[in-house]
């Protein structure tokens, strides 16, 4: 971990990953300040928001944290000079292959980039291109998933990237134990989101907080792809009728795509927005039924809530038990 305790510049290599709507100031400060690495999603955020997050994170903490920018974002650079105007540390790239000049445009402050890749060759790829680090992250994760457990993922990516590379693990992870498994395979850290989103300091909706301790691993299900032509990112979630709404959402888009009323790179982007929207309900609002109760599969063992502190140290003796024990 000490490799990735160096990269992050924090006492613990453990990072809470951005969480639309749930990772701003408070629980992003709350993370750093307890030893871990926050990071703060941008979302849809316009420039002018990510520059006020930023600053009243900077108020609550003086420790590193991360902001996780969304490739898509039509206003990307926009955003890139905003963490520019910050010197923020490490700036995650999420949600896609990073465009033309981003990377560079992160690095030219001095800021670290993290980036995300589905495959190896793409992981190389990125790696050789600029990323200073990269998040393998397995489909039992909350939010935008891929297809592959997180299991197979590190031992194809592990062994492979680990010795020269910065690599982090998320997907799934929701004790100690699991995290030593994959300091030992070469991690040097990982990334959780379900764990920390009922945090006492995350500012989640009560509501939103009990359908998390009430839900067991099976309930955090991946939405379906409903039209093969449209391409849609599954997103794992619990189940409510908010999940229901989604595949009328893809009829509706795939409808628009059919009559020519939309391309396919608006037809994804209303998909996100969607999402974004229907996040936002069950985080900030507590409407549990009509909004997106985005959980990975670790949530049944989120069952209260707890401090941040509590729960990396908790984590942290988890793991040291473990590899203590071998
Ligand atoms: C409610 C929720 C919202 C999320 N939103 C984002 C996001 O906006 N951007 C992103 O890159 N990842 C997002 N994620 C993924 C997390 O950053 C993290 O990688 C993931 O939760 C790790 O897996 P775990 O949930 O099994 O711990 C989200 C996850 C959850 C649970």
């Amino acid at each position: 971990m000490q490799r990735g305790i160096d990269f992050l510049g924090c006492d613990t290599a453990i990072l809470c990953g951005a969480m639309s709507w749930v990772s701003e100031r408070n629980l992003v400060s709350a993370i750093s300040n307890a030893g871990g690495f926050g990071v703060i999603a941008c979302g849809a955020m316009t420039p002018e928001l990510l520059d006020a997050e930023i600053a009243a994170t900077k108020s609550l903490t003086d420790k590193p944290f991360g902001v996780n920018l969304i490739t898509m974002h039509p206003m990307l650079f926009d955003l890139i000079a905003v963490c520019k105007k910050y010197n923020v540390s490490h700036v995650v790239l999420a949600g896609g292959i990073p465009p033309k000049g981003s990377v560079e445009a992160i690095k030219e402050f001095g800021a670290k980039v993290i980036v995300f890749a589905p495959t190896l060759a793409l992981a190389k790829k990125l790696l050789r291109s600029g990323g200073d680090a990269l998040v393998i992250e397995g489909m039992e994760a909350g939010g935008h998933i891929g297809p592959v457990a997180t299991s197979v993922l590190a031992q194809e990516f592990l062994p492979a990237l680990a010795e020269d590379n910065i690599v982090f693990v998320a997907g799934g992870i929701g004790r100690g134990e699991a995290i030593a498994g994959y300091l030992e395979m070469g991690a040097v850290g990982v990334q959780l989101g379900t764990r920390f989103a009922c945090a006492a300091e995350s500012i989640a909706h009560p509501d939103f907080k009990k359908a998390f301790f009430r839900a067991k691993a099976r309930d955090a299900e991946a939405s379906v792809q409903v039209d093969p032509r449209l391409p849609v990112i599954p997103v794992r979630a619990l189940k409510n009728k908010g999940t229901e709404e989604f595949t009328a959402k893809q009829i509706e888009v795939a409808g628009m795509l059919d009559r020519d009323e939309v391309d396919m790179g608006e037809a994804q982007l209303q998909i996100e927005h969607f999402w974004a929207g229907a996040l936002r309900r069950a985080v900030i609002d507590g409407d549990v039924e009509n909004g997106s109760l985005m959980a990975g599969q670790s949530v049944g063992m989120v069952t209260s809530e707890e401090p941040v502190a509590d729960i990396i140290t908790q984590l942290m003796e988890q793991c040291e038990h473990a590899l203590a024990a071998r």
